[in-house]
């Protein structure tokens, strides 16, 4: 039996080995190690890529939504409004800013936060918004942009899964005052380890943040406050400079293999992704809803196919924020028993996603 993984990383690095070499080489010949030309020229990219005019790179997805929340003044007793369902950081960086997250429900077709949710828990200590472009799917920008606008809400957006996702012609994080980004491997762009970085059209914003992920010092010697060491060095930037070369290529991949899950998935008793138009879904995750998700999974990897459920336990519903949970959010609740991820990455081979297609139409023909 031929096994299906989830996702093999190596398959990548096999791709690009000559590249990420050069890298090494460049990078040991130069002897700079941190906060250098290559974290500068690889923020100016990026940046330019998502259509915003500052990114200042972080050591981690996670460190993004924490000091974007607190360069723009989070502070206790602040409530923080953001997914219900989404990966446990984006809570946990709500906390740490010293705010208080409050969940949304999610839109039951797309998975991602409902803007009538969110319009429903605003209360006069709400101060910000945070949407996540759940799966590589955005969230409706246009809707909750006007739900902030209607309430003074500060928009950050979680875009950890949205590398290159995009709506109404914008980018992934050009839409709020802040998008912030991991590069956690396995995102669509990954590092080789743990780095992340905010986006922002906001000078004075991005200041502050280059301050805070310095130990918030303004110069060598001078302390502007207290920040954190949050840095993305100076090797990470350069893989991740080549890596950016070959994005807008395996996400075109990524949206190709949905395509082909679709079209060999239709009329089954599962809930599908939905594929807009153009290019605004940039399938970090190719994830179906289904009634007997353990059993399908079971049935799957039987047949030596790896699969994920992202996510199984709702934020509202995690033992830290469990006080928090006001509101039940039944719709995540619901999705949280249904979603399963499917093996999907730009190197996944057609012949490996067939076996999947096949072997999911079996669960349903011997149930
Ligand atoms: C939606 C979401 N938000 C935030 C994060 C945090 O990113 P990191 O793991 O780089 O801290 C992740 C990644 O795990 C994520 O998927």
């Amino acid at each position: 039996m031929k096994r299906v993984p989830f996702l093999d990383l190596t398959r990548q690095d096999r791709e690009l080995e000559e590249e990420l070499h050069r890298d090494l080489e460049d990078f040991l010949r130069r002897g700079r190690h941190i906060l250098d030309g290559e974290v500068r020229a690889f923020e100016e990219e990026f940046a330019g890529y998502c259509g915003s005019a500052h990114g200042v790179g972080v050591a981690s997805g996670t460190d993004a939504l924490l000091l974007s929340l607190r360069a723009l003044g989070a502070c206790e007793g602040d409530e923080v409004i953001t997914a219900a369902l989404s990966a446990p950081p984006t809570a946990v960086a709500i906390s740490l800013a010293g705010a208080r997250p409050v969940f949304a429900d999610i839109d039951p077709q797309t998975l991602t936060i409902d803007p009538a949710s969110v319009e429903e828990r605003v209360s006069p200590r709400t101060r910000f918004l945070v949407p996540v472009h759940l799966f590589g799917n955005m969230a409706d920008m246009p809707r909750l942009e006007k739900v902030a606008t209607r309430h003074g809400l500060i928009m950050v957006e979680d875009c950890a899964q949205a590398h290159g996702a995009g709506a109404g012609g914008k980018r992934a994080g050009s839409w709020g005052t802040a998008g912030c980004f991991s590069f956690y491997p396995t995102k669509n762009l990954g590092a080789y380890g743990d780095g992340g970085m905010v986006v922002t059209d906001d000078p004075s914003l991005a200041q502050r943040l280059r301050m805070l992920r310095d130990y918030g010092r303004e110069d060598r010697d001078t302390l502007h406050e207290v920040g954190l060491n949050s840095r993305l060095d100076e090797l990470q930037a350069s893989f991740l400079r080549t890596k950016l070369g070959h994005l807008e290529a395996w996400n075109r991949r990524r949206r190709e293999l949905a395509r082909r899950y679709l079209d060999g998935l239709r009329d089954l008793p599962l809930g599908l992704p939905p594929l807009p138009g153009g290019e605004e879904h940039c399938f970090h995750l190719f994830v179906v809803t289904c009634r007997e998700r353990d059993a399908l999974r079971a049935h799957l990897a039987s047949r030596g196919i790896e699969t994920a459920v992202h996510y199984p336990l709702p934020l509202h519903l995690q033992p830290p924020f469990r006080e928090n949970a006001a509101h039940p959010c039944p719709v995540a609740e619901r999705a949280a028993r249904e979603v399963l991820s499917l093996p999907l990455y730009p190197f996944l081979s057609e012949e490996e996603q067939d076996t999947v297609v096949a072997a999911v139409r079996s669960f349903f023909r011997s149930a």
